[in-house]
């Protein structure tokens, strides 16, 4: 994986489900184009092409494939979203926000089947952010979340699953601890979301 070579800042959030990604994401673009006056974009993985579709089928289980086959789509469907949408962004000085990257892929992915080197290697091409919060709550905090919130329970939120993705995470974190930032994701939403900015700013990120 290399640098991001571009102009425009690529920042990641990431963290099990029920975590509070996508509000942050819709948060902290909010304050990038409306406080700060940055062009910037909001976007998340799986994508909603048709690589993504099939993805959400199978979460979902509508329709089932190996463990490996569902994360070879979910890097895929990275690949084809960093040239389609990140990379031509991000070449034009945007900012762009992504609700999860490749460290889902190897959270989920070791939870589910090992074969950490394995995923590395599939995720070899892509550009590693500049940065990647991740939100840290408890699996059973994020369990809790999701049943208030979510009817029926998808594949990857039976509760020791994510458990397992939670170490993962937490392993993640120490392996590219250059790009990554721990936030205490069980504080208030607006605490959160100021912790982000107060980041950004301080690694002149902004
Ligand atoms: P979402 O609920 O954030 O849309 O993500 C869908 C599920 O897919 C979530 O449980 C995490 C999982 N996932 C992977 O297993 N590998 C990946 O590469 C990505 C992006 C998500």
């Amino acid at each position: 994986m290399k640098k991001n070579p571009y102009q425009g800042k690529f920042i990641v959030i990431e963290g099990i489900d029920g975590c509070g990604k996508s509000t942050q994401t819709g948060l902290l673009l909010d304050c990038l184009q409306h406080v700060h006056h940055r062009k910037a974009h909001g976007t998340s993985e799986p994508t909603a092409s048709l690589i993504g579709g099939i993805i959400r089928s199978q979460i979902a289980e509508d329709w089932k494939s190996s463990n490996e086959c569902l994360q070879l789509l979910f890097s895929a469907d990275r690949l084809y979203h960093l040239e389609k949408e990140v990379i031509p962004l991000l070449k034009k000085g945007v900012a762009v926000i992504s609700d999860r990257y490749f460290f889902s892929t190897l959270a989920y992915g070791a939870a589910t089947m090992g074969e950490t080197d394995w995923l590395l290697r599939i995720n070899d091409k892509i550009i590693l952010p500049d940065i990647v919060f991740l939100l840290k709550i408890s699996a059973k905090t994020g369990i809790e979340r999701i049943h208030a919130n979510r009817h029926g329970i998808k594949l990857f939120e039976k509760e020791k699953i994510v458990e397992k993705v939670a170490r993962n995470y937490k392993q993640l974190a120490k392996q590219f601890r250059n790009i990554t930032v721990i936030v205490d994701g069980e504080q208030t939403i607006e605490k959160v979301a100021k912790e982000i900015q107060n980041i950004l700013v301080k690694r002149n990120l902004l």
